[in-house]
């Protein structure tokens, strides 16, 4: 384990080191791509915070679970007077009416929308020279056109103090052999945020991204476990470990809160330095 923290989505309910908002409790939060991962992480640790939430994911089954662990946390530790909660539901981000089918979820549920977090992400190996057509087709609809479509839909329902976060990565400014589909679409999603903010700033609408670098989830497991791999990935991390969700998800957290009222356009790297490397 190269992380400070082991996985589960629970563990960020105990997770001492992220600051307490006072203003967070009844916000309403959409994340995409919430069924594992950071996505699962951020999902836990805004509904202990008092933010319910909509997580929506491509792979239902799983996101249902997630939820349901997430609310029997929650209950369990009765931290607010009126618990938030869960609410899972299935998304395809590349598809614009499945953003507006959760939208409308959330609305149903909550009533209102405050935060919408574009996570949804796929990460497919290709060396540049092969890379396939469908490959960098599918790579752009996920990462891009998902982060798009979703940022519409946010911006449809919020009203002025909405917070819209991309999750972007330091595959943006870095450059990773064989990665070349996720690294261009990393790089879209950094200067797509920028474009958002700069229009969504007249709606009283931020937008910003998280790049974040080498982080124990899924996505990272098979560097976990080639120790050729592993030994680059922290050769080239300043801090010469992976970060954990939890790291990641105090960036989120910030972004969303009135603590970053005036910061939009802007991206946070959570890499332990290794855009620099
Ligand atoms: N893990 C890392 O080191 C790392 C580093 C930089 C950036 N990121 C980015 O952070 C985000 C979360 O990464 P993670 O490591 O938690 O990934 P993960 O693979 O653990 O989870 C990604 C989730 O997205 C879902 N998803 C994929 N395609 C989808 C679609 N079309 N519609 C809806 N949901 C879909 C998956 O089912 C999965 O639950 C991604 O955007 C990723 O690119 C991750």
């Amino acid at each position: 384990m190269t992380t400070a923290e082991p996985a589960g989505p629970g563990r960020v309910l105990n997770a001492a080191m992220t600051a307490i908002y006072p203003e967070m409790p009844g916000k309403v939060a959409v994340i995409t791509g919430a069924a594992r991962g950071m996505g699962a992480r951020f999902a836990a640790g805004l509904a202990a915070r008092g933010v319910h939430v909509v997580g929506a994911d491509i792979d239902g089954e799983q996101m249902a679970a997630t939820a349901a662990q997430v609310n029997a946390e929650v209950a369990e530790r009765a931290l607010f007077d009126a618990p938030s909660r869960v609410v899972g539901t299935h998304i395809d981000v590349t598809k614009p009416d499945d953003h507006e089918t959760v939208a409308q979820t959330a609305l149903e549920h909550f009533g209102r929308i405050d935060f919408w977090v574009n996570n949804a992400g796929v990460f497919p190996y290709a060396l540049a020279g092969e890379i396939p057509a469908d490959q960098m087709r599918s790579t752009l609809a996920v990462n891009v056109e998902g982060v798009l479509y979703g940022a519409q839909t946010a911006a449809r329902h919020m009203g002025p103090g909405g917070a819209i976060v991309n999750m972007s990565s330091v595959s943006a400014v870095r450059v990773r052999k064989g990665r070349g589909a996720y690294c261009t679409s990393k790089a879209a999603v950094a200067h797509l945020t920028e474009s958002l903010a700069v229009e969504f700033g007249d709606r009283g609408i931020r937008v910003n991204s998280i790049a974040p670098g080498y982080i124990d989830t899924e996505m990272t497991r098979w560097v976990q476990e080639d120790p050729v791999a592993l030994r680059h990935a922290l050769d080239v991390v300043p801090l010469h470990r992976f970060g954990s969700p939890e790291e990641v998800f105090g960036a989120l957290l910030f972004l969303l809160s009135d603590s970053a009222r005036y910061i939009t356009g802007h991206s946070i790297a959570v890499d332990g330095g290794s855009r620099h490397v």
